[in-house]
């Protein structure tokens, strides 16, 4: 065709003219199970065409049928021919090709959520939580890179759901990439209409930080797990500010990409946890990083073990090989005390595979999703009720339970159990069991600003790493009387950061940070990157933070003034990063509870050494967390109210908040009653 021809010359930036060789899939590298695919025979060609869109015309002959294969075979067009081959991981940032230090620190992000160790599914782009992509497929990313390499300080790459529209003249001074995932119109906002885009070819699933490339393995959420479990023993069974969680117990599912951090994190916390696990690969990569310590597979001995450890106050972190509902069921029967329970599996998405049922194993599982679709559904919903069940007797004789932000209790409501509801009708009122937002999170951390900051070292140097950690804890410590609880437990955590051996994939840390907190250690690396001390760092966060997510059933549970069915907040916490020259910003639907629940963003920022990131430093970390913090004290939450005025008090800077005067409750009831 003529026009292809035109159109292949008008583009500098496109896939190479050389067809890349089909190359073997490695063993043992896990495989994502076949998502559904919902396209009648004019839209299965319409998503065929979409795919080709990316391949010049000399090779769609030989890639249609290609494509067709995948489609049927898997439910989606991944391009798997255009898989670079071997593993992809991060290399150091001067290994990468570009014009700017922005565009080869976003490769570096990439690639580590592509990285075999670090991916949940690396060859279908899927970083975590089941489905969470970098991008749609392989024709993208070969795609971003080539942009990302061509890159200036005067351009911004944009990339809608993974697919690359290009790059457009900006700034300096504005963001070098920002992506949005998933973001559909509202009427079409719903899950059939969901799949329909996605096996077009025409969306993504970014889940947070996957589709927002700051993934940095399961440490990313050791730290929130680590807090979590440290404070829900505090709320729940009076153990003591500056003491641990030694001698009690905490069971959950899931050892999977973020599910993976709760043996470790309850091993740092000095507990004893049993975490129950279908998938072998996924206990023996944990055992093998030493994330948990022993691996059992009789339910008689994990509860045996866990006695044994509580009884010498010793910590231990136990992978059951079997189905939680097992491991729950004989807890039930023996009446087992556990203190602390969750769940952790892939509740997101229960019916492509993220909740195995009782009775089936893992490889049962994927076969079943893949020939009875009917017959699984049915399964997840028997084993999501009696999981239930299970739940409310361990409750009933004293365990506390918290869902874990992986739409568990929704999961459970759409197994057709509506007793789980405040109301026994509909979610509208929440659920029986609390969110961890709404007890713990939300209250201890997110409404004082505290949140999941992270970094990452691009040069790839443990030192660099080891040196920051320092740093960190310089600025956070030494810990006097008058530092919030937070900040102790912060600075332990970030004092054996590197003892507890965290890094998967490339040179990163976690810690959890208010907004006074992150300032000043980010300042504090730019200046040791500006004295050559250390590389340049990407500094970043989980979108699980004060200001980045509205997610009424998780991130803004706590909020309770009837504003969390908005998404305004995370909306302005993405615009306000982009107006302050974050170098990557990123919004997204869905996150960890699914599509059309939740609207979250998040960001990365080079430092680079210079006066410049300084400046955007202080006004951009300043409004990330404070934007949350605002929002949160004006649906009257106490701590951030508190937080609020502190801020207004003490900022000279040029911030003012909106603060909610209170109302006497008589003063309504009188006139309502
Ligand atoms: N709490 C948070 O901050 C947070 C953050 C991100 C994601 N999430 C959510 O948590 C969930 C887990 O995330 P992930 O990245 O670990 O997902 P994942 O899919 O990598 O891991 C879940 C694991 O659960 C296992 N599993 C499924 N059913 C099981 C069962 N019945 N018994 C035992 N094991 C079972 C699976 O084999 C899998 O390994 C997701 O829904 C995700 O959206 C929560």
């Amino acid at each position: 065709m003529q026009i292809n021809l035109d159109i292949s010359k008008a583009m500098v930036i496109k896939l190479d003219d050389e067809l890349p060789e089909m190359s073997e899939f490695k063993e043992g590298v896990r495989r994502a199970p076949k998502r559904e695919l919902v396209l009648n025979k004019e839209e299965i060609g319409l998503a065929l065409k979409n795919a080709l869109r990316y391949i010049p015309e000399k090779w769609h002959e030989k890639l249609a049928p290609e494509f067709l294969n995948e489609l049927l075979n898997e439910g989606r067009i991944y391009g798997y021919r255009f898989r670079p081959k071997g593993n992809i991981y991060g290399k150091p940032v001067n290994e990468y090709q570009g014009n700017c230090l922005a565009g080869k620190a976003i490769q570096v992000m990439i690639d580590n959520n592509l990285n075999f160790d670090v991916a949940l599914y690396p060859y279908e782009l899927t970083t975590y939580g089941e489905t969470g992509q970098v991008c749609q497929n392989w024709m993208q990313y070969r795609l971003i890179k080539k942009y990302l390499e061509a890159l200036t300080e005067n351009q911004t790459l944009v990339v809608e759901s993974g697919h690359p529209i290009g790059l457009f003249e900006s700034s300096p001074d504005a963001p070098r990439a920002i992506l949005t995932n998933g973001l559909l119109v509202g009427q079409y906002d719903n899950q059939e209409d969901w799949h329909k885009a996605i096996s077009l070819g025409v969306t993504n699933y970014g889940q947070m930080t996957a589709g927002g490339w700051m993934y940095i393995g399961p440490q990313g959420i050791v730290h929130g797990t680590y807090n979590t479990l440290l404070n829900a023993g505090r709320l729940k069974f009076n153990i003591a500010d500056e003491s641990d969680l030694s001698g009690y117990l905490f069971v959950s599912s899931g050892l999977g990409g973020m599910s993976g951090a709760q043996g470790k994190a309850v091993d740092i916390a000095n507990g004893v946890g049993i975490i129950a696990e279908v998938d072998y690969s996924r206990i023996h990569t944990r055992f093998n990083q030493g994330w948990i310590k022993k691996i059992v597979k009789d339910p008689v001995e994990a509860f045996d073990l866990a006695q044994e450890y509580m009884n010498k106050k010793d910590s231990i972190s136990i992978g059951f090989y079997g189905n939680i509902v097992d491991l729950l069921e004989y807890a039930v029967k023996k009446k087992i005390k556990i203190h602390l329970l969750s769940d952790q599996t892939s509740c997101h998405v229960p019916y492509e595979g993220g909740y195995c049922p009782q009775g089936l194993t893992f490889e049962e599982r994927t076969q079943i999703l893949r020939t009875d679709k009917a017959k699984f559904i049915k399964l997840v919903n028997q084993s999501l009720t009696h999981h239930f069940e299970l739940i409310k007797t361990l409750v009933d004789r004293g365990t506390y339970f918290f869902d874990y932000g992986n739409s568990f209790m929704k999961a459970i409501f759409d197994a057709g159990v509506k007793e789980i509801c405040k109301n026994g009708e509909n979610p509208n009122d929440g659920f029986v069991f609390p969110s961890y937002v709404e007890d713990i999170m939300g209250p201890l951390l997110f409404d004082y600003g505290y949140g999941p900051f992270r970094w990452v070292c691009l040069s790839g140097k443990h030192e660099d790493l080891v040196k920051t950690d320092k740093a960190a804890m310089n600025c956070i410590g030494p810990i006097g009387p008058n530092r919030r609880f937070q900040d102790r437990d912060n600075y332990f955590w970030i004092k054996d950061a590197d003892k507890n051996q965290l890094v998967v994939g490339t040179q990163a840390r976690i810690l959890y940070q208010d907004a006074v907190g992150r300032i000043s250690i980010a300042l504090k690396f730019n200046e040791m990157v500006r004295n050559g001390e250390i590389g340049p760092i990407m500094l970043g966060r989980d979108h699980h933070d004060p200001g980045g997510t509205d997610s009424p059933f998780r991130e803004t549970a706590n909020i309770k003034d009837g504003s969390n069915v908005t998404a305004d907040m995370a909306t302005q916490c993405f615009a306000g990063n982009v107006a302050r020259g974050m170098t990557m910003v990123t919004l997204h639907n869905g996150g960890g509870v699914g599509i059309g629940k939740a609207i979250n963003g998040g960001f990365g920022l080079v430092l680079d050494g210079s006066e410049k990131v300084d400046t955007i430093i202080k006004k951009a970390i300043s409004w990330d967390v404070l934007g949350g913090v605002a929002r949160r004290s004006w649906a009257r939450n106490e701590n951030a109210i508190e937080t609020a005025i502190n801020h207004n008090k003490e900022n000279k800077a040029g911030d003012h908040i909106t603060i909610p005067y209170l109302v006497n409750e008589d003063l309504i009831k009188k006139l309502i009653d």
